[in-house]
């Protein structure tokens, strides 16, 4: 079979790489791909948003499967396109992916089903969201209803600071119409973890735990990012709590999405806080995570292909997955200036010495091929991602390699892995 990832980041490298070793798979497209998707795909120039042109390839060139990576073409409703074209894709359709598309859609199903998540309101009207945050002491969080590419969740100290928010958002536009509507939510403390699982619309398959580093340097401190690193397993999720988020959590929501005649087909991926209350919601996304899926599929042994089809299927039932008991650790290497703007097209060394290690995979994010040479093009370059027997073991050989690796500019968190405790 033949099949498609659609993206270009380290999330799609690492898909494209763990697809590629599938005995059912003869070749793997990665449209549009960097230049390590080119190393085990064949990469195709058709942006992801560009649903047309992907259809056409998928038809012409016999697709037997299509793995969508990033959000914007699935709240597009790829998925739907792809079905209405004759076409197999792996992800939910239009509708189910608004549990990502539209944060006021997510927390309304969240209440609606009593699935645990913070207290919070929606507003259409700065006037009374600002009414609503007057005089209020305690931390609150201000969130754009729509796609923001992950810069639409602003942390705030006080009703001071969200009324800035809401004005940057409702009266400045600063999101365009993604924040016409808000939600104003309790700010939740406590260890964050991401949970992402395959469903079919009816059985619920966890993958196995991992935890992400939004904030952009070194402690937690910065301002956040997509993620400068992630690792597997999370070890503040135990095997209790772990149950605990399928059964009151993913299975619920699941269970929601198929009674609102929104059947949820694909990964779908919980970002949790483990609070004092337990486990709740901070937010769903509709597609695998981005560093998360970098050691994750590292860890897992089973074949993920037949996992995707079981899931286009409703055959999940019965399926489990293998993993490995190693831990899995990957840094982001970015460039200079990220999350805010940078450059691009600094020659980057020493990939393939930092790739030549054992237990290390470079995955690539923003990079591009030039005159045989990899040069960076995008904010997170690179996720340097490496396996070991211990944690401590995983994060000296992600480091050992990073060590390998540099361009201009490039920075990385020192501290990856050394959270989870
Ligand atoms: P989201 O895109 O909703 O996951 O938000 C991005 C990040 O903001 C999350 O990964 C959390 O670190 C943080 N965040 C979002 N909502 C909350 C909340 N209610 N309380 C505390 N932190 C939050
Ligand atoms: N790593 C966070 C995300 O993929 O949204």
């Amino acid at each position: 079979m033949r099949v498609l990832v659609v993206g270009g980041g380290g999330r799609e490298h690492a898909l494209a790489w763990k697809i590629g070793q599938s005995p059912d798979v003869e070749k793997v497209y990665c449209a549009p791909g960097n230049a390590g998707t080119a190393l085990v795909a064949e990469n195709v120039a058709i942006a992801a948003e560009d649903i047309d042109g992907l259809i056409g390839f998928a038809t012409e060139n016999r697709i037997g499967l299509t793995v969508v990576g990033p959000e914007q073409p699935l709240v597009a409703g790829i998925v739907d396109r792809f079905k209405e074209a004759g076409l197999r894709a792996f992800g939910p359709d239009a509708r189910a992916a608004e549990i990502e598309g539209s944060k006021v859609f997510c927390k309304n199903l969240l209440k609606k089903y009593g699935i645990p998540t913070g207290e919070y309101e929606v507003f259409t009207a700065a006037d009374e969201a600002a009414a609503y945050v007057e005089g209020k002491s305690e931390p609150l969080v201000v969130k754009v209803d729509g796609l923001a590419a992950g810069k639409g969740v602003i942390l705030c100290k006080n009703g001071a600071e969200a009324r800035a928010a809401i004005d940057t958002i409702m009266r400045d536009k600063q999101f365009g119409e993604a924040g016409n509507h808000i939600v104003v939510e309790e700010f939740l403390e406590g260890h964050e973890v991401s949970v992402l699982a395959f469903t079919d619309g009816k059985t619920v398959l966890p993958l196995a735990s991992a935890q992400d580093h939004k904030a952009a340097y070194d402690g937690d401190r910065g301002p956040n990012t997509g993620g400068m690193g992630a690792y597997s397993p999370a070890l503040v999720l135990t095997p209790a709590l772990s149950r605990q988020v399928t059964d009151e959590i993913l299975v619920p929501t699941v269970r929601a999405m198929a009674e609102e005649g929104r059947p949820y087909h694909g990964l779908l991926y919980a970002g949790l806080m483990l609070t004092e209350r337990g486990p709740e919601v901070l937010e769903y996304n509709a597609r695998f995570g981005d560093p998360e899926t970098q050691p994750l599929l590292m860890r897992m042994r089973s074949d993920i292909v037949p996992l995707f089809e079981a899931c286009i299927d409703g055959q999940l039932a019965g399926r489990s997955i293998e993993w490995s008991g190693d831990t899995a650790v990957c840094v982001v290497m970015a460039a200079e200036g990220y999350p805010g703007t940078y450059e691009k097209g600094k020659v980057i060394e020493g990939i393939d010495e930092a790739g030549a290690l054992p237990g290390v995979v470079v995955f690539h994010a923003g990079t591009q091929s030039h005159d045989g040479r990899v040069l960076t093009r995008g904010g997170r370059v690179l996720g340097v991602t490496a396996l070991g027997t211990s944690p401590s073991e995983a994060i000296e050989s992600a480091y050992r390699a990073v060590e390998k690796i540099r361009w201009e500019g490039m920075h990385y968190r020192k501290d990856i892995g050394r959270r989870g405790d």
